[in-house]
């Protein structure tokens, strides 16, 4: 089942499958359920584990588990479900799942702001978020927003230039919150936080808005880049973007930066763009140095090395920066018990020995 085909079956029923993402229309709800995939609604919904009520595995030993029977509430010892959720295929195989739904937002807004510096982007979210709530708050920088552009399908949402720019959605069920919404640009824009701004006038404007931060990816697949996703606490996101830059200004200055992600829920997809004249063999092998020294940073701020794209195989070497070694070795154990062989996508997360 593609993630798509179940938004879509979702709508025609009057429903809402809320997890989204840009791959949406090629992800499938099993792989999103093995990777515990987020995206750009976390904020409100949650993550892909807070839509699963229910599911059938087969485990590394072979047994069918039938987990949780789309209860609600079921307290009757370990919830088994939730590590199968982002187990990444080393413990079994997913084979039906029991996804909840939820109502349809109800006249979706989507309001781009252009902000001057990093240190401003978060007083923004505190200001929209006391009095409105908000479906998602992301985030780019002017480097990330301008490969979207230079693919041709979009403009910039206006005119005026801005370092950072944070794309904000929410329902609009009466006027009364848009109106409460426009009041929270102005005070913004009268404190400085917020450079200019334009706020969806149609379903196509506020496709088009969203595309300036859903095609970004895409968009960077025509350059050789050096991919992160790291999450910190919302309250450290500023200082740690701050060292990241530093580090780079002072070692890699050469070196493009693209930042952009899920800003409301502290995930940050750091892109890193090889130097036109530079070789790629000798981009990957500086790589090799600099990742370490991202994850370095996570680590001082007790984040996450990997917020929401697994940890598979390139993430391996530096799950420690992020799990002590007595979590890694219960892991093990838990790996041991579904999947006493060894069969199950060996190799992934952690090694075994
Ligand atoms: C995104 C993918 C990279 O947020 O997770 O666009
Ligand atoms: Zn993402």
């Amino acid at each position: 089942m593609i993630t798509e085909q179940l938004q879509t079956i979702a709508e025609e029923k009057g429903l809402f499958y809320p997890v989204d993402f840009g791959s949406s229309g090629s992800s499938q709800i099993g792989g999103n359920i093995a990777t515990n995939a987020g995206g750009i609604k976390v904020i409100r919904y949650g993550m892909t584990r807070n839509w699963v009520l229910g599911l059938t595995v087969v485990t590394g030993s072979g047994e069918v588990l039938h987990i949780n029977n789309g209860m609600m509430k079921n307290a009757t010892g370990y919830a088994l479900q939730h590590l199968f959720i982002g187990s990444e295929g080393t413990l079994g195989v997913i084979t039906e799942a029991h996804m909840k739904l939820e109502r349809q937002p109800q006249n979706l807004q989507v309001l781009v702001l252009g902000v001057p510096d990093f240190d401003t982007v978060m007083p923004v979210m505190r200001e929209f978020r006391a009095q409105i709530d908000l479906t998602a708050f992301e985030f780019f920088d002017a480097n990330a927003m301008q490969k979207v552009v230079d693919c041709g399908h979009v403009s910039a949402p206006f005119v005026t230039k801005a370092p950072f720019y944070v794309l904000l959605e929410f329902e609009s069920p009466h006027e009364e919150t848009l109106n409460q919404a426009m009041q929270v640009f102005e005070v913004c824009m009268e404190k400085g936080w917020v450079v200019d701004g334009v706020l969806s006038q149609s379903l196509e404007q506020l496709k088009n808005l969203w595309r300036l931060r859903e095609d970004i990816t895409e968009s960077l697949s025509d350059y050789t880049t050096n991919k992160n996703d790291i999450s910190v606490l919302i309250s450290h996101v500023p200082a740690f973007i701050n060292d990241i830059e530093q580090f780079f200004a002072q070692h890699y200055a050469s070196f493009e930066t693209c930042w952009f992600g899920h800003i409301g829920d502290g995930n940050l997809h750091l892109n890193v763009v090889k130097p036109h004249d530079m070789p790629i063999p000798e981009f990957y092998e500086l790589c090799q140095h600099i990742n370490p020294k991202i994850f370095e940073l996570v680590a001082k701020y007790g984040g996450s090395i990997s917020a929401e794209h697994g940890v598979g195989l390139t993430k391996k070497p530096y799950l420690t920066y992020s799990r002590s070694h007595a979590e890694v070795e219960y892991m093990r154990g838990i790996k041991q018990l579904f999947d006493p062989n060894g069969i199950m996508n060996p190799g992934k997360i952690f090694d075994m020995a």
